[in-house]
């Protein structure tokens, strides 16, 4: 029987995780796990987040509600591998060996590093370096697919750009293009202000949040005056109900927008409660979350291995 494609992708453990995380990306994982079509690799993007989170205990703990807000929402660790990228040192290494490929223009058209400079923050080399580390995670595993939203298009194109650098220099076929899988409809989930939801626009309505952050979050959805169906609470209402509920409902509350965000804050609610009720008990259980890392670190590592052999031998460090 030929070998199933691979699927790969990760989550940095930076900020609390929200709805734009959830319906972007981490429940198209689910979706696309359950068909059993992919080997799926998923994992804990912790050395990408150091550019941003330098905390130890802040990295333990957000590391940790990761791996269990993937098992919450329904992931199932004996079909997923899971593991955290600092537990697979062949990340880091590939990601050397694409820096001797890669220029500097190239990085430099990079979008993340492009909004940074305009912000004209101090870029940190692991910031300007970010695309390699990432083209390093998805192309050791051989990934067919990558799910993500459409905020990562660019850096997975980045990654298949240098798969293919890689081949032809080496005159080798180490390398599978990976492609990008991102769900049209909800490529970008809105946040509150109506800009991408996002934890460094603050925008962000949190998916393991309490009742009162959660009704927060929603009251502080950005609405005009203008008596039209409040867009932004639509957007964020379609992704828990049908639109055709939605017509009805908003046709019946036209212009009384804390009304239609109360019915959101109540939908939102009745859709979260199963997957908080799992994360609750997952907390109560913290051996599952290590047992899950360990297994997850000893597959990775031998899938890696083998393919840093395959590099090895076409650079001639072997
Ligand atoms: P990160 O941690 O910022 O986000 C995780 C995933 O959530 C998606 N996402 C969204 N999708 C739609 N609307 C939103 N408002 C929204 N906010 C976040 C992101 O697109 C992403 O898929 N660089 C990656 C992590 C990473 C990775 C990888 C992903 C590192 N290596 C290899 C795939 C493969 C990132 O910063 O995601």
């Amino acid at each position: 029987m030929a070998e199933k494609p691979v699927l790969v992708s990760g989550v940095k453990p930076t900020g609390d995780l929200h709805i734009g995380n959830y319906f972007g990306a981490m429940r198209q994982f689910v979706e696309l796990t359950k068909e059993g079509k992919y080997k799926p690799y998923i994992f804990v993007a912790d050395y990408h987040a150091l550019n941003t989170m330098q905390d130890a205990e802040e990295m333990r703990r957000r590391t940790r509600e990761i791996v269990m807000a993937y098992i919450a929402i329904g992931l199932d660790p004996k079909e997923v591998t899971f593991f955290k990228q600092s537990d697979v040192p062949a990340h880091t290494e590939l990601c050397w060996i694409f820096d001797t490929l890669t220029t500097m223009p190239y990085l430099m058209r990079a979008h993340a590093f492009k909004d940074a400079e305009a912000k004209n923050k101090e870029i940190n080399v692991g910031t300007f370096n970010y695309p390699m580390l990432m083209a390093a995670d998805i192309l050791l595993y051989d990934a067919a697919v990558v799910p993500v939203g459409q905020d990562q298009k660019q850096h997975i194109e980045i990654a298949r750009d240098t798969a293919e650098k890689f081949n032809r220099i080496y005159k080798s076929e180490v390398f599978t293009l990976p492609e990008p899988y991102i769900m049209g409809e909800v490529a970008v989930v809105p946040g509150t202000d109506g800009r991408k939801m996002s934890k460094s626009y603050g925008n962000v309505i949190p998916l393991f949040g309490s009742t009162d952050e959660l009704s927060k979050a929603v009251m502080s959805i950005v609405t005009d005056s203008s008596g039209q169906r409040p867009e932004n609470v639509y957007a964020v209402h379609k992704l828990v109900r049908s639109e055709r509920e939605l017509e009805q409902i908003y046709a019946e509350h036209k212009g009384k927008y804390k009304e239609l965000k109360e019915i959101l804050i109540t939908d939102l609610e009745r859709y979260l409660a199963p997957i908080r009720a799992k994360y609750e008990e997952l907390k109560e259980n913290p051996s599952i979350v290590d047992d899950v890392l360990v297994a997850g670190k000893r597959e990775a590592r031998v899938v890696s291995e083998a393919k840093m052999e395959q590099v090895r031998a076409a650079i001639g460090v072997n």
